[in-house]
């Protein structure tokens, strides 16, 4: 495998039931990780690029495809707790038992790595990432590629995670071997990153798996201080968490405040923007909808389904890039589950430009 791929050789595509799993398809595509090629896969959060966790190799071709920081880290795909034992030299008690109750899933730890985790793939950190992945056919492809592998989202550096197969094909075609298209994730926002090198498990990252979960499950835990704040005195301990992200092409701000004020805000702000000859898109809900005026409003889902909410958001951001708008305004998404990590990701895509009313 060469470290230069042919830009004109664009990714072959095999779609895998996740009911009736087709062993000689997922034996093809654990073949080209196992020979350090890269293949975007589905798991239950969103779509992850895969390269050999242990391959330095790979895990610079990983971030060359993506255009990604060679400073932000992987996160290593395994498919059972033994394999935990190669990444880490020692699983912290409260971390065995957060494992019990959420692995598989959409859960990620971080520990103190051991020397067969390359560099590479770590960021040049002496921690490393794990995650063990629910969805079936990311949990065949782990078994038959040797173990490990790392994947980030499947996304170019700095847009929306995919949460489906086209959108992997839209940012990396000409840039990976293979696409594994299992439909459409389940989930729609990347997992909880919890962080066992820490005294107190630290939350680095929101996700579906929320702290007061966690709590329930491990007591004190912690939420960075880093993520609370739009400013760079508190810098987020992930990597990942400290750039501007999911950013759609569009200049997005979020309104914040009771329903009333945010629609009036919202009509007024983009009328506003009309009026200088500027295209507006509205992100709104099935309940708001009909109270916009004539921009280009989409809804993400009924405010009370928190999670066709989650599955939508990085979609919906995605299809304003293929609309003539300059503006987007959204409601704000406080729902009570995943309220958190659904406004971490919209205010990060946002450049946490959001408007209280
Ligand atoms: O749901 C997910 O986690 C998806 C799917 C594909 O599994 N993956 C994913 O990977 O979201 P990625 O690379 O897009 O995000 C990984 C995040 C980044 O913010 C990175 O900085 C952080 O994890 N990270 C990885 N290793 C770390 C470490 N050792 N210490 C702190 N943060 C780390
Ligand atoms: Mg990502």
């Amino acid at each position: 495998m060469t470290e230069e791929r042919n830009e004109d050789m664009k990714a072959k595509i095999i779609r895998i039931d996740r009911e009736h799993i087709d062993r000689k398809a997922i034996r093809e595509a654990g073949e080209i990780l196992r020979n350090g090629g890269l293949v975007a896969f589905p798991t239950e959060t969103v779509y992850g690029l895969g390269g050999n966790a242990m391959d330095s190799g790979a895990a610079r071709r990983i971030y060359a495809a993506k255009g990604r920081p060679s400073d932000n880290p992987l996160i290593v795909h395994i498919a059972d707790m033994e394999s935990l034992k190669t990444l880490t030299p020692e699983i912290p008690e409260k971390a065995k038992k957060l494992a019990a109750a959420c692995w598989p899933g959409p859960l990620t730890m971080i520990f103190r790595k051991t020397e067969a985790v390359p560099q590479e793939t770590t960021g040049g950190l002496d921690s490393v990432a794990v995650r063990m992945p629910s969805h079936p056919v990311a949990l065949a492809l782990i078994r038959e590629a040797g173990g490990f592998v790392a994947a980030p989202s499947a996304n170019a550096s700095g847009r929306p995670s995919p949460t489906c197969a086209a959108h992997v094909e839209e940012d990396l075609a000409e840039r990976i071997d293979m696409i594994v298209d299992g439909g459409s994730v389940g989930i729609g926002l990347e997992s909880t990153i919890v962080d066992f090198t820490e005294e107190v498990p630290t939350i680095l990252r929101p996700g579906y798996l929320n702290q007061e979960r966690l709590s329930e499950i491990l007591g004190e835990v912690r939420l960075d201080p880093g993520l609370l704040s739009a400013d760079d005195g508190a810098r987020p301990k992930a990597p990942g968490m400290r750039y501007r992200h999911y950013a759609p092409k569009a200049q997005l701000a979020v309104v914040e405040g009771s329903t009333e004020r945010v629609v009036a805000k919202i009509n007024a702000l983009a009328a506003e923007r009309r009026a200088q000859g500027a295209g507006v898109g509205v992100i709104c809900t099935d309940e708001t909808i009909g109270l916009y005026g004539d921009f280009v409003r989409k809804s993400i889902g009924k405010r009370t389904d928190e999670e066709e909410i989650a599955r939508r958001l990085y979609g919906i951001l995605r299809d304003f890039d293929r609309e003539d708008v300059q503006y987007i305004y959204s409601e704000a998404f406080d729902t009570p589950q995943m309220g958190q990590a659904i406004m971490n990701r919209l205010l990060k895509a946002a450049g946490h430009m959001c408007i209280q009313v």
